[in-house]
């Protein structure tokens, strides 16, 4: 397959960035999307030039970290397909492919097609976790979790936080992220304890970090590689209305 690339290219955070065009004359149906760009990147090593920096760790789409937009498409063409689980044969001899990094303010681009996702990981930081007694791991099955909660739960822990949802967000909102990592907790006797603090916590830092607000466009779910639902947001906002009532009544009655 022969292809055309053009790619975003830019030096560091505050540099102007361009698209700049590159051949692949011999990109082959077998390899994956990343494979690709190793061989372009080696053939620019070659010439001396610089390779294209794009982000990747387990290239089996779990790690969450290779996310860039391929012809304005996070992730690509292919639905619930991370970057490094997309192979050549979802494109055609001939093909020109951009490639860009995610757009979002709260995503500043580091270099090239890498952007700097920690806030999201501030928004895990502000809430993100259970408080237990540590110690021997419980027997199995010494919690009893509804199966529909579990279910439910492992669906929502399927969020590999690579930020696709926010890339494809007209509004660049985090809500899709925040509200499968506040419901896999949120769903379990273990996270029940501050459900409700967790909640008010994430939300306000999702907020504090610049990402926009939810409008119901349903971007996010269509980009997302892992098929979260929508219905976690529905989810989310439930049990903000009821932190906030809450939390508005301790006030009152304080
Ligand atoms: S909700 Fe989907 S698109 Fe968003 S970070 Fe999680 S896995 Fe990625
Ligand atoms: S490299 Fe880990 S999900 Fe793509």
């Amino acid at each position: 397959m022969r292809l055309t690339l053009h790619v975003w290219r830019q030096t560091h955070a505050t540099a102007g960035g361009r698209f700049e065009r590159y051949e692949v004359p011999d990109a082959n149906e077998h390899m994956s999307f990343l494979e690709m760009l190793d061989v372009l990147n080696g053939r620019l090593i070659e010439q001396g030039k610089e390779p294209i920096a794009f982000e990747h760790d387990c290239r089996e789409g779990i790690c969450g970290s290779c996310g860039m937009v391929i012809n304005g498409r996070p992730h690509g063409p292919v639905q619930r397909v991370t970057a490094c689980q997309l192979h050549m044969r979802s494109f055609t001899d001939g093909d020109e492919i951009w490639l860009e990094p995610w757009r979002s303010a709260a995503f500043p681009v580091l270099k090239d097609l890498v952007v700097d996702r920690s806030a999201l990981d501030r928004i895990i930081q502000a809430g993100g976790y259970i408080s237990i007694r540590t110690g021997a791991a419980p027997d199995a099955n010494a919690v009893p979790v509804p199966k529909r909660n579990a279910e439910q739960s492992m669906d929502a822990a399927a969020c590999i936080g690579c930020g696709a949802c926010v890339a494809a967000c007209p509004n660049g909102s985090a809500m899709l992220f925040t509200a499968a990592k506040i419901s896999h907790l949120g769903l379990l006797p273990q996270g029940q304890p501050e459900r409700f603090s967790r909640v008010l916590a994430m939300v306000e830092r999702m907020d504090a970090e610049g990402f926009g607000n939810c409008t119901n466009h349903g971007s996010c779910e269509a980009a997302c590689p892992k098929g979260i639902s929508l219905d976690f947001i529905a989810r989310l906002n439930r049990d903000l209305i009821r932190a906030t009532l809450g939390k508005g009544m301790e006030v009152a009655a304080g």
